[in-house]
């Protein structure tokens, strides 16, 4: 029998998973959820799905297998603990947590449940990411040394539409803002997927725009700090700078910049990737098809680098055969925490500061 998979929020993300869960042939029976009834039936209609739930609550009351949670970024660490509860294996949209409370409480209810929890970092399945866990794994690097990775999104680039459409009608200007680091994983899952490591200790410096009318004190979190860069000290002895900026004159981008090692290096600016040694760089051509995909999700990945096929085919596999994904939530936990206390570290001008880690996933 097939996996009967649920897709629980179809806002704007959601709804670029739906058509990739429902051409996966190991998924036997799709259905829909959302609060909005008239974003559900909408999201029904265009992917010809004929299930459907109002609520996270009717969802966990079926007998479907699993679900996909794409709800709003603050939602995904309870609503998984409350899937998970009713048998469901889960995957979230990133950031598995909004706090350090979150990382334990979620850890744990992954540990008890025995069932599958996967995270849906984008940036761990870029091809670039692959290459470059390939390239360190077959030891080509040498000893790592520094790894430069960013997020960089200018407020002015969709960011203030994105936060009234999550917050919805009860939106106010009390809502703006928000914190960088707090949602680091973009950057931050390029080094960790890359050395397989954590982040021990991290110190980070925030810019504040004098005058910002969208980082203001008088908001929700209070934080004015628009763009923030972390030093973050790896356990396996390099280190990484992490840039997640929300105030820069850039058109945006998620990527990792610079792998430094102690024999060779690899280098992207402007989309030109090198690879260089001692003696000098060369181009060099990532494949943008690096694992093996069912020929329906294969024809078109999706969006972020192609790598919403490789989450789906992931998730799918896993609840299938019961193997552990990647990234499993002690990877995604590496991915979120060091920011929130990397956000602390600006607080007080950049004192360098222990990251809590949650080990590494049982035998
Ligand atoms: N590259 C990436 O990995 C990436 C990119 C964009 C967004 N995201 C993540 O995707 C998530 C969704 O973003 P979005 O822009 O689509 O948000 P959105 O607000 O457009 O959609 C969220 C949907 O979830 C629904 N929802 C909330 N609670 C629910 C519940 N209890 N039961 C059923 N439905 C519920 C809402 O009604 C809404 O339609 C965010 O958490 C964001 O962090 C990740």
């Amino acid at each position: 029998m097939g996996i009967r998979l649920g897709v629980v929020g179809c806002g704007a993300f959601g709804s670029s998973f739906i058509g990739l869960f429902k051409k996966h042939p190991a998924v036997s029976r799709l259905a829909l959820c959302d609060l909005s009834p008239d974003l559900l039936r909408r999201r029904a209609e265009q992917h010809q799905v004929s299930e459907t739930y109002d609520s996270l609550d009717a969802i966990c009351a079926s007998d479907l297998d699993a679900l996909a949670i794409i709800t709003q970024h603050w939602m995904h660490a309870p609503q998984a603990i409350q899937a998970l509860a009713a048998g469901k294996h889960v995957y979230t949209a990133v950031p598995a947590a909004w706090t350090l409370e979150e990382c334990d409480l979620l850890v744990d209810a992954v540990r008890r449940s025995g069932l599958v929890y996967m995270n849906g970092e984008t940036t761990w399945f870029r091809a670039e990411a692959d290459y470059l866990r390939r390239r360190h794994a077959a030891g080509d690097f040498g000893r790592l040394i520094s790894l430069d990775a960013e997020y960089l999104h200018d407020v002015d680039h969709g960011l203030r539409e994105v936060a009234q459409r999550r917050f919805g009608p009860g939106w106010t200007l009390h809502h703006s803002g928000g914190v960088p680091m707090h949602y680091p994983s973009h950057s931050l899952a390029f080094p960790i997927s890359i050395t397989n490591s954590r982040v021990t200790h991290v110190s980070c410096h925030g810019f504040v725009l004098p005058g910002d009318d969208w980082f203001r004190a008088d908001t929700a979190t209070g934080n004015v700090i628009s763009s923030e860069t972390a030093l973050c000290e790896l356990a396996c002895g390099a280190n990484a700078v992490i840039r997640e900026y929300r105030r820069v004159g850039h058109p945006g981008a998620e990527r990792i910049t610079r792998v430094l090692g102690t024999e060779a290096s690899y280098e992207e600016a402007g989309g030109t990737r090198l690879w260089c040694s001692k003696q000098g760089c060369q181009p060099v051509s990532i494949p943008a098809d690096f694992e093996p995909l069912p020929a329906a999700l294969a024809a078109d990945k999706g969006g972020h680098g192609g790598s919403h096929a490789y989450l789906v085919h992931e998730f799918v596999e896993c609840v299938r055969t019961g193997r552990l994904p990647r990234p499993n939530i002690w990877q995604a936990v590496r991915c979120c925490a060091p920011g929130h206390v990397a956000h602390e570290s600006a607080l007080r001008d950049g004192e360098r500061l222990p990251v809590p880690d949650w080990g590494d996933p049982p035998a």
